[in-house]
């Protein structure tokens, strides 16, 4: 008998165990897999060559017309070698991918859990292409292949879901984290397009709104990764194209601070000043940090000297100042700006709507972008900057 089969019982018990207790006590909710059978058709396959997928649970109830898309996050590769990489790992081929998922905080069927979608149709979209679902090209050098078809995957999963529901929704909501987050800003005029014209479309970015910043030695680190993701995925056919035909360098409009003016669909920012993702690879990048004297404070903010808090107040600030036209103008949009340092806070469930999640002014952001969604009330949170707010338990994952 071979190892595997006398532990199979035994993982058996343990997944059934850890599917059945969550921290928050209530039952976890596991998602199967769907593969798109039909992407090929037009072309959409991962970096590796395989079909895209998505994940769906059906709404109920007086949910049962509402659609809630989630775009899963994850970085980019933007040059070969590493698409080369992802296109073997789970975040370039859904081969490589579980096949069940976890539906927790915005994406949970529980009403206590997450009071204002909870009995929508859920869907959380795999992200397998590497460049916010947005790329249309491909790589091919006689002996090996890379996919860049973002775009296509988009498109097929869309074309997918509108016979199940999503054409005749009443109202929808795309959201997603990270790379998904910018991918809610790349798609959200091209959702709503989808949809019927009397629906209620609107959008959610979480911890999306990437900053064209330099870093703290004055480079342009995140405006070059970005360059070459768009040259190398084919992405700017699919920015914004009001964006990119008023910029000198379309290809900054990847960039949610150039293309956001131009995006109508209601729009909901959720974002921490001090995004820790921001403030490791973009504000303080290793390359801009040899010595590594941000070691400790990378890990820990109550490590950083005055003097790494400046220059953090500083991120905030170029945020703030980024966000102060949608702020004080865009009558329709939403924003939950706080002060903790996180990054992605809509899909964890003690993020998102718990006893001690982060609040603004008492609110959780369940409540916030519920609030928002429903019209229930202006929504435009700031945070006082760090360290004042004490609802921030989850410092730095
Ligand atoms: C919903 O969540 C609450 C709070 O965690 C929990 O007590 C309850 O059992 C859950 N309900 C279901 C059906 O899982
Ligand atoms: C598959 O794609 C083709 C071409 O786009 C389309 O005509 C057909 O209706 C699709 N079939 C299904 C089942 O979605
Ligand atoms: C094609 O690209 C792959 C990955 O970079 C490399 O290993 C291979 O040698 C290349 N083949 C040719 C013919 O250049
Ligand atoms: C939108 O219009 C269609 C067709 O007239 C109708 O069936 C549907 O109920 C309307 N949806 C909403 C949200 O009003
Ligand atoms: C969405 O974008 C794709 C790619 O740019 C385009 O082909 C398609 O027509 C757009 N869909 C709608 C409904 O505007
Ligand atoms: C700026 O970036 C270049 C290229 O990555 C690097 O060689 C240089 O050391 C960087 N300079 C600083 C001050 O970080
Ligand atoms: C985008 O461009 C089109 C065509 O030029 C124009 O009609 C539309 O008003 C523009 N939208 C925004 C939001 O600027
Ligand atoms: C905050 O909200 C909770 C739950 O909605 C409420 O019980 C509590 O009284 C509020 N606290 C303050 C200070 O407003």
């Amino acid at each position: 008998m071979s190892p595997t089969a006398v532990e199979a019982p035994l993982l058996l018990l343990f997944l059934l165990a850890a599917a059945l207790l969550c921290p928050l006590g209530g039952a976890r909710l596991l998602v199967e897999m769907t593969v798109v059978r039909n992407a090929s058709s037009i072309g959409a396959f991962c970096l590796d060559g395989s079909l895209p997928a998505y994940h769906l649970d059906r709404g109920f109830g007086a949910g049962a017309g509402n659609w809630l898309l989630q775009f899963e996050g994850g970085g980019w590769c933007n040059d070969v070698k590493s698409c080369f990489e992802r296109a073997n790992s789970r975040r370039g081929s859904t081969h490589l991918m579980t096949k069940w998922e976890d539906f927790s905080g915005i994406l949970s069927n529980n009403a206590s859990l997450n009071p204002d979608f909870y009995n929508w149709n859920r869907v959380k979209l795999r992200y397998c292409d590497g460049a916010s679902f947005a790329g249309d090209a491909l790589f091919d050098n006689g002996t090996s292949v890379l996919h860049f078809k973002g775009q296509k995957i988009w498109e097929s999963i869309i074309l997918d879901l509108l016979p199940k529901g999503l054409g005749t929704a009443r109202k929808a909501l795309l959201s997603g984290c990270s790379a998904g987050g910018l991918a809610t800003f790349l798609h959200c005029e091209n959702f709503t397009n989808y949809l019927p014209r009397n629906a209620s479309v609107k959008c959610l970015s979480d911890a999306g709104f990437f900053l064209d910043l330099r870093d703290i030695g004055l480079n342009h680190t995140m405006r070059n990764f970005y360059k070459d993701l768009v040259a190398l995925q084919g992405m700017e056919q699919n920015l914004n194209k009001n964006c990119t035909a008023s910029s000198y360098f379309p290809e900054l409009c990847i960039f949610p601070q150039y293309s956001l003016k131009y995006i109508t669909t209601p729009f909901f920012i959720l974002n921490s000043a001090y995004d820790v993702f921001q403030f490791h690879h973009g504000l303080v990048p290793p390359s801009a940090d040899l010595h590594g004297h941000w070691n400790h404070c990378k890990l820990n903010p109550a490590e950083c000297s005055e003097l790494q808090i400046q220059v953090l107040q500083g991120l905030r600030i170029s945020m703030l100042s980024a966000l102060r036209l949608f702020h004080e103008y865009s009558s329709r949009g939403g924003m939950f700006i706080n002060s903790c340092f996180a990054h992605c806070q809509s899909e964890s469930q003690d993020t998102w709507f718990a006893p001690d999640s982060p609040t603004i002014d008492n609110k959780t952001i369940a409540e916030s972008v519920g609030d928002w969604y429903f019209g229930r009330r202006n929504v435009k949170e700031i945070d006082c900057a760090y360290p004042c707010d004490s609802s921030c338990h989850n410092l730095i994952p």
